[in-house]
């Protein structure tokens, strides 16, 4: 495995107090979908703004492809793509405009910048509306578009910054497949933010989770949740028997809790463990009336690991200009 990024006690204060980015150290290989979870004002988008020379960080390095942040900043522009968390795409153009506008940016030989703008508008499927004024978009199309632009250039590191805030459930999938596909056919490797736990769940191979600057965990989704000691699950045995003995004789059985009729057993592994559960209770004279199987989710390791919940974080911490508008957005959408 070859890192493509490298962060080294990376650290970024503002106004000499604000600790924004707090001593973070990681990498990310080649190939792989690499997320930051955390709230607002985690530190997320100026980590990001670092690694793609927007930011001279306070102290400590990075290098994405070998090449420092810092002193070969002009290389670095060269070999990634940026789709920031502010919308940037001109309202007043037309889907295909600001496509060639960012073309001529990155300086794409026109011929070139033509046949690539095709391939790209069919990879965000924006065919239908590639010549309509980008005011006429909806937030899900804008930020197809801003995809787009991100990757004229082809660009080796994509970095997205919050890639589906403030879009509907539906057109969030959407924007994963896009993800995953950029990964999968052209073995790009992406870092990206995101307060999202289900998308940093699904859609990266490792997670770091950030927290006033710090990060706090970093593995695969499901080592982290592993990490948390296994599944539970939840047994109503009829009467008045006590079942633990028998349980306690189950592999994979970790830990059991009795309070009445009901058992929460923690175990390795839920689809071993309970059918296993299940039959030594029944062996035993145990009626179940009741099962379910509880996995932890990436907001209880987010507890776990920061003591808060991700979204409790959310809800007392002010909301971000950029959330603000992208929840106008979605209001003046729904209208
Ligand atoms: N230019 C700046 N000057 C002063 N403080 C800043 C500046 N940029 C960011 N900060 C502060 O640094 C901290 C981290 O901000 P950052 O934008 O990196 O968070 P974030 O994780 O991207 O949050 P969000 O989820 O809201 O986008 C916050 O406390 C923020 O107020
Ligand atoms: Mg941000």
């Amino acid at each position: 495995m070859v890192a493509i990024i490298e962060v080294n006690n990376l650290e970024k204060v503002f106004n000499g107090t604000i600790r924004a980015v707090d001593g973070v150290t990681f990498q990310v290989e080649e190939g792989e979908i690499f997320g930051f979870l955390g709230p607002n004002g985690a530190g997320k988008t100026t980590t990001i703004s670092i690694l793609t020379t927007l930011l001279k960080p306070t102290a400590g390095s990075a290098t994405v492809m070998g090449l420092d942040v810092v002193k070969d900043a002009n290389k670095v522009r060269k070999v990634i793509g940026l789709v920031p968390q502010e919308l940037t795409v001109d309202d007043d153009l037309t889907g295909r405009e600001n496509m060639m506008l960012q073309s001529i940016l990155y300086n794409v030989p026109k011929k070139e910048a033509i046949e690539r703008i095709e391939e790209l508008i069919g990879l965000v499927k924006l065919e239908d509306a590639a010549d309509r004024m980008v005011k006429t978009y909806s937030g899900g199309m804008r930020k197809r578009l801003e995809l787009a632009e991100g990757l004229i250039h082809r660009p080796h590191v994509l970095f997205l910054d919050e890639p589906t805030l403030g879009l509907d459930v539906q057109t969030r999938a959407v924007m994963w497949d896009h993800i995953k596909n950029l990964k999968q056919k052209h073995n790009m490797t992406v870092f990206m933010t995101t307060h999202y736990l289900e998308e940093a769940d699904s859609l990266c191979d490792r997670i770091g989770l950030i927290d006033y600057g710090k990060i706090m965990a970093l593995d695969t989704p499901t080592t982290l949740k592993r990490s948390l000691g296994g599944d539970v699950l939840q047994i109503e045995v009829d009467g008045e028997r006590d079942f633990i003995a028998v349980i306690q004789g189950v592999q994979g059985v970790v830990e059991i809790k009795r309070e009445g009729p009901e058992y929460r057993v923690k175990v390795i592994k839920g689809e071993t463990a309970m059918p296993l559960v299940l039959k030594a209770l029944a062996d035993n004279g145990g009626t179940v009336t009741s099962v379910s199987l509880e996995r932890p989710n990436m907001d209880q390791v987010f507890l776990e690991y920061t003591g808060r919940s991700l979204r409790d974080a959310e809800q007392s911490g002010s909301m971000s200009k950029s959330q603000a508008r992208a929840a106008a957005i979605q209001a003046r959408r729904r209208q």
